[in-house]
């Protein structure tokens, strides 16, 4: 654990998942053109990453079938990346078709996940996504890796944080540039945070490793909090706090991105993002979505401006 007194990063990387974890578990369809209108909104506000959709099996996952029209049709502003999930080749070449310019592999640390979520053992997950980032890598394509329950398992329970390391290796050696930490089911705290990225860190730099945190406990903030003092400089975040997983029941979205963003300026570290903006863009989804803003910062802006 990073005990001595290393300040906190000056300046966070959002990476925005709503449009993706946050919608892909929606029953209800969402037309495309809601969800290009969010994306936009998104980058509008000054988000630099969001994660638009995912090139993932109709069958598995209905809510993200219309990735490529929403990717065809997203006015796209310099200096912003769109991102895709691609869990195997046929993912990646229909995100290429699509013109994604960065997607990402997932992977999980615990076996029970792995299977129920993309269909297959942790090792076939990684030998399936070797051709994956070779045919990425001839494209120019930046691939990022996910691991999934790296603070437990809905199936397999406690997760031992050295699995977590293994994994992260893994992809750190296939060529992903940043491994994203997913506390899938949200069970984490930040004493048990620290301690894996302690220990991810061992085999790959903080500088590469970035936390993704579901709040279906409450503990997502003060693991954003815990992973700063840990010196990770990159959150995944989903505005209004939309989402959940479709493969782990119960589970709530991510940590709101407004409530990120606010913890972030409290502590003097720059986003580069528009926190009104961001709010009014969360606002306008939950009332598409006709349910209540899952960001307490956002709620409490959109009171006070009434
Ligand atoms: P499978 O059934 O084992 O695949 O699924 P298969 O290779 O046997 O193919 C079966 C059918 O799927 C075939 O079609 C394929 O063509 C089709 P059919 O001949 O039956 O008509 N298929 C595809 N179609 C579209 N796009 C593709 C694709 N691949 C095969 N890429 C598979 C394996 C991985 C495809 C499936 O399990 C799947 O799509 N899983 C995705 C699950 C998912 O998206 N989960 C949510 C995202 S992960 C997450 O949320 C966690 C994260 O947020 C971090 C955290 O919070 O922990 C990232
Ligand atoms: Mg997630």
């Amino acid at each position: 654990m990073n005990t001595d007194t290393t300040p906190l990063p000056s300046h966070v990387r959002l990476v925005e998942v709503g449009p993706r974890d946050g919608l892909q578990n929606e029953k209800q369809p969402i037309p495309v053109a809601d969800k290009v209108r969010l994306i936009e909104a998104l980058a509008a506000a000054g988000v630099r990453h969001v994660e638009a959709g995912s090139f993932v099996s109709p069958k598995w996952v209905p809510q993200m079938a219309g990735s490529a029209e929403v990717f065809a049709r997203i006015e796209r502003r310099p200096g912003v990346v769109y991102s895709a999930l691609t869990p195997n080749l046929k993912g990646l070449e229909a995100a290429l078709e699509a013109g994604v310019q960065e997607v990402a592999v997932f992977a999980a640390a615990s076996e029970a996940f792995s299977q129920k979520n993309i269909n297959c053992s942790i090792a076939e997950s990684l030998a399936r996504f070797e051709p994956v980032m070779a045919a990425a890598q001839q494209q120019g394509v930046r691939v990022r890796g996910y691991i999934s329950c790296v603070l437990g398992c809905p199936y397999d329970g406690e997760i031992d944080p050295a699995r977590v390391a293994s994994v992260a290796r893994e992809l750190d050696a296939m060529g992903c540039y940043e491994v994203s930490l997913g506390d899938t089911i949200g069970t984490g705290t930040p004493g048990k945070t620290r301690t894996l990225i302690d220990r991810v860190a061992r085999e790959v730099p903080r500088e590469r490793l970035a936390g993704h945190y579901h709040d279906t406990y409450g503990q997502a903030l003060a693991n954003v909090y815990a992973s700063l003092l840990e010196g990770v400089a990159v959150f995944d975040a989903s505005v209004a706090g939309l989402g959940g997983c479709p493969y782990a029941k119960g589970a709530t979205g991510n940590v709101a991105s407004e409530d990120v963003l606010y913890l972030l300026q409290g502590l003097g570290i720059e986003t580069g993002i528009d926190l009104p903006a961001l709010a009014s863009a969360g606002q306008r989804i939950s009332d598409l979505l006709g349910r209540p803003n899952g960001s307490r910062v956002a709620r409490a802006l959109l009171a006070a401006r009434q």
